[in-house]
């Protein structure tokens, strides 16, 4: 086990940089999700820190040790890729050990690590199968079990899971979190479901453009997000950002955008958000059904009702801006019904119109 720093971390292909300046500390044992875009650099900064990719900029520590230009082999690190490439004419425990018997170490003790890491797996009365013969998630289980056997330092993952079904990644992801549990590795996994990110981790960093947006305990990032990238990027359905200018109407202010939309907001918004141009942050979770009249009330038009059984989500429009709202509530509204409803006045997010940023609040 051990610790890893990301300082300044820095990549370049050419005169091309897409890594601008990372730093991370991962505290020994820690479980942390990198999630962002495609594109945003996520595996580019996973190679580097295994050593796949040489480091333009910054530094990496793996402990103590500053692993710059270590080779992989030296870094004590095991990745596990989405392609995850078994070879195919090799039975799982031939799979699993093939990297100890590459590294010459001896018959018994492949067959014991091979053994702890089936029983780990639930793998034990597969390891004679070739991987033809498995399912997607066996498959999935066996390229972990190729990484464990090497009982490294820190495990690194590359979008392990989304070669499998939906089913089948709900499943996958509570055993990675248990054998998390188990083994308390330190472990840096990457994504770009946020649910994945939000469920799985200790902590979360989210990245865009090569850099990182926030880093935090997944509840937090997803109650106080940082910017509008970031409020955007977690939460599905994701969460409403209005563009709008904060006004006074009978001493209450209200939020008015261009189109016609009014918002009534509290009288604790944000000083900096007082007669400015603001973006309005509310997510669909925290609207409800209305009634004109009542306190922090706006009508809106149904466009489509989505029933999933438990919720039903409401996309409306308030003005020609679209709302988008999740009820517990069932609905038999047809579309182009006026329709009531209320923001909560302690679940809005404030964010300067520019740079985007989350205002402080009062
Ligand atoms: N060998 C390379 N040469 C030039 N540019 C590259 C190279 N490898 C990656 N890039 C660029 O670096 C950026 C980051 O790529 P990276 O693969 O790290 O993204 P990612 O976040 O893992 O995306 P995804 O979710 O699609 O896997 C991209 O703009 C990509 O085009
Ligand atoms: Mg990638």
């Amino acid at each position: 086990m051990a610790t890893l720093n990301l300082n300044s971390v820095e990549k370049s292909y050419g005169s091309l940089q897409v890594i601008h300046g990372v730093s991370i500390d991962i505290a020994d044992g820690e479980f942390v999700t990198l999630v962002g875009p495609s594109g945003c650099g996520k595996s580019t900064l996973l190679r580097m820190i295994a050593g796949l990719e040489t480091i333009s900029g910054g530094e990496i520590h793996i402990g103590e040790r500053m692993v710059n230009n270590l080779p992989p082999r030296d870094r004590d690190i095991a990745m596990v890729f989405q392609s995850y490439a078994l070879y195919p004419h090799k039975n799982v425990a031939q799979n699993m050990g093939y990297a100890l018997k590459l590294a010459g170490r001896p018959k018994a003790e492949i067959d014991k690590r091979v053994r702890e890491a089936a029983e780990i797996l639930d793998l034990t009365k597969l390891l004679d199968r070739k991987p033809a013969h498995l399912s997607g998630g066996q498959r999935q289980r066996v390229a972990m079990g190729r990484a464990i056997v090497r009982d490294p330092k820190v495990f690194l993952f590359d979008e392990p899971l989304s070669n499998l079904d939906a089913k089948l990644r709900v499943v996958m992801r509570t055993e990675i979190k248990e054998l998390h549990h188990r083994l308390k590795t330190t472990i840096v996994y990457v994504t770009h479901d946020q649910i994945e990110a939000m469920t799985m981790a200790d902590r979360i960093v989210v990245m865009h453009d090569g850099m990182v947006e926030q880093a935090g305990r997944p509840l937090d990032l997803y109650d106080r997000p940082t910017n509008i990238f970031v409020a955007g990027f977690l939460g599905s359905p994701a969460m409403n950002l209005v563009h709008g200018h904060v006004d006074s109407e009978g001493g209450l202010p209200v939020l008015k955008t261009l189109d016609g939309c009014r918002l009534p907001l509290p009288t604790t918004i944000p000083a900096a958000a007082v007669n400015r141009d603001i973006i309005l942050g509310f997510r669909p979770e925290h609207l409800s059904l209305s009634t004109e009249g009542t306190e922090f009330s706006f009508p809106t038009r149904l466009v489509v009702t989505e029933p999933t059984g438990a919720e039903t989500l409401l996309a409306t429009r308030c003005g020609t801006t679209d709302i988008t709202a999740l009820v517990r509530d069932r609905i038999d509204a047809v579309p182009g019904t006026d329709i009531t409803l209320a923001l909560q006045p302690k679940r809005l997010h404030f964010f300067d119109s520019v740079s985007g940023q989350a205002l402080p609040l009062r």
